[in-house]
């Protein structure tokens, strides 16, 4: 598949640390510029054949002077296309142009206070002379290279901005793609729209149509097959590769049985009413719950429901005559390989698929080279609904990994109604989407309770909530007291067989979001 910077003006990222390149390619696309994130060490060679329209030097955790510390191409600044460097960025700026960077082991981390001090500063054009921006750094540069002229600086820093206009240089010391830093996303725009001249023309309606043009130029006439799972990233190649290419696509929609209340339904109403795509629902619960009968280990659980997937799949697309392609929701960060040995390197195939013998179909990943929120966007853009654009993660294996021990019709019956329960209310009250993710967890355990006259013997129900940024680290939701009772009441009152509800009070670490 060529990629979009053959028709679009791209912006380099050099990647000097994983977590600060993505944020600013982000960033960079927010500011309607297509952004792609590069090698450190890609050679000023490939550069110049690749022809970005500007590049971004990322920040790094390593000082410059580290042992193995990661180092440009210095030819790469020689090449008159506009460069902008953030804080680890600047030192290799000043490194390779003559500038000093002297071991002060005097750091500045979080908030500080940033000064323009060169009111003609090309860079900082609009910026006032004071504001809040975000420092995390230990050396700083200390004289910059011959032909910069200093623009801001902090309490700590003197150099907190360098400019050399007539060579197209710029830097900063501080991180314009944090969101603490107040004109941060105002520095890049400026920096891109105004002095590498680049047109915000990276927009949906435009990524839509390119990767539209782009899928119809690789698949021509073949058939196309696609798992649908319900999440967003599959529901999102469907929409868009029915865009592409009509009734060539057949999607097959694995139906274990372990979704959430009316959500298998809703995937056939979308696809099928909505969309009018070729659309196989096998309704695979029955042979789900017979495989799973009595097992109650979380990662054989896990396996088997990811074994059955592709089983039951591949059942399927051998019945199909003709099909070439198998298409596949694969993100931007899924093919960034991370830190800064191997940075930028592109995985090879992450999500190996077991195809059966004597069976092969090539792969087409229409969202490779996007975010997660482009896929929303796409997805909305698309006339996908809000429940798929905005859907929380939801495990692959389902409810299988929220219900503790065996898994039985029964046991899912209950977990859905209570979940149900929790989605409708901490929905309604969550309208800013401020929490990341909420469900109810049913555990293997009973306890004693008295509901009216009559004791009882019930199961619990443990609701979850954490607010998190990326679901590597997560805090559990401070909910207000009166939507946990509102919940309680109704989850007891409402769902058969639980007299209990707990809220779930750990953070992760220690804790995972899920229970299983
Ligand atoms: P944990 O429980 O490890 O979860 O804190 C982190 C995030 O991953 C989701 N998750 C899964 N997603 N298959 C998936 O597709 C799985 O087996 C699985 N287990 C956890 C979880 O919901 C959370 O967002």
């Amino acid at each position: 598949m060529s990629s979009y910077h053959e028709e679009q003006p791209t912006v380099f990222v050099l990647d000097f640390g994983a977590q600060y390149a993505q944020l600013i390619a982000r960033r960079v696309r927010e500011a309607r510029v297509y952004s792609e994130i590069v090698p450190f060490d890609i050679s000023a060679e490939e550069v110049s054949r690749r022809k970005p329209a500007a590049i971004i030097l990322s920040g790094g955790p390593a000082s410059v002077y580290a042992e193995g510390a990661p180092h440009m191409d210095p030819a790469v600044l020689e090449l008159g296309i506009p460069i902008l460097g953030f804080c680890y960025g600047i030192q290799e700026m000043a490194l390779h142009l003559g500038g000093e960077i002297p071991k002060t082991d005097i750091g500045e981390y979080g908030f500080a206070e940033l000064s323009v001090t060169a009111t003609d500063s090309l860079l900082l054009d609009g910026v006032p002379v004071t504001s809040q921006c975000w420092m995390s750094h230990r050396d700083s540069v200390g004289t910059a290279p011959a032909g910069f002229s200093v623009t801001a600086r902090t309490a700590t820093t003197a150099i907190a901005a360098m400019e050399d206009p007539t060579r197209g240089l710029f830097a900063t010391q501080f991180h314009p793609e944090v969101a603490h830093t107040e004109f941060g996303q105002h520095i890049i725009e400026t920096f891109l729209h105004h002095i590498a001249g680049i047109p915000p023309v990276w927009t949906m309606v435009n990524i839509i149509d390119e990767t539209v043009a782009l899928v119809r130029e690789q698949v021509g006439t073949d058939r196309v097959i696609c798992g649908l799972s319900g999440g967003v990233d599959s529901s999102v190649v469907a929409a868009l590769l029915h865009r592409a290419i009509g009734d060539q696509l057949t999607c097959v929609f694995v139906d274990h049985g372990m979704m959430r209340l009316d959500e298998a339904e809703q995937v056939v109403r979308t696809f099928r009413d909505q969309f009018h795509i070729d659309l196989i629902h096998v309704d695979a619960e029955d042979r789900y719950l017979e495989l799973l009968a009595g097992v109650t280990d979380p990662e054989r659980k896990r396996h088997i429901i990811g074994e059955e997937f592709w089983q039951v799949f591949f059942e399927e697309a051998t019945k199909l005559e003709g099909v070439k392609w198998l298409a596949q929701g694969t993100l931007y960060p899924d093919v960034i390989e991370s830190g800064n040995k191997t940075a930028a390197k592109i995985k090879s195939h992450h999500n190996l698929i077991p195809f059966p013998a004597g069976v092969h179909f090539d792969l087409i990943e229409p969202l490779k080279a996007l975010f997660k929120d482009e896929v929303r966007a796409v997805g909305s853009e698309l006339g996908l609904p809000d429940e798929i654009v905005h859907r929380q993660p939801f495990p692959g294996p389902g409810l299988a990994v929220r219900i503790i021990g065996d898994i039985t019709r029964e046991k899912l019956d209950t977990l859905r109604s209570a979940d149900a329960i929790i989605r409708e209310e901490i929905g309604a009250w969550d309208t800013e989407r401020s929490v990341w993710q909420y469900f109810g967890v049913l555990p293997d355990i009973r306890s004693v309770g008295v509901m009216g006259d009559e004791r009882t013997y019930g199961h619990p129900i443990i609701i979850r909530a954490v607010s998190s940024a990326d679901a590597m680290t997560a805090d559990w939701a401070r909910l207000p007291h009166d939507l946990l009772a509102k919940m309680s009441n109704r989850i007891i009152n409402e769902v058969e067989g639980i007299n209990r509800v707990a809220y779930d009070i750990t953070s992760k670490p220690p804790g995972t979001i899920e229970w299983e």
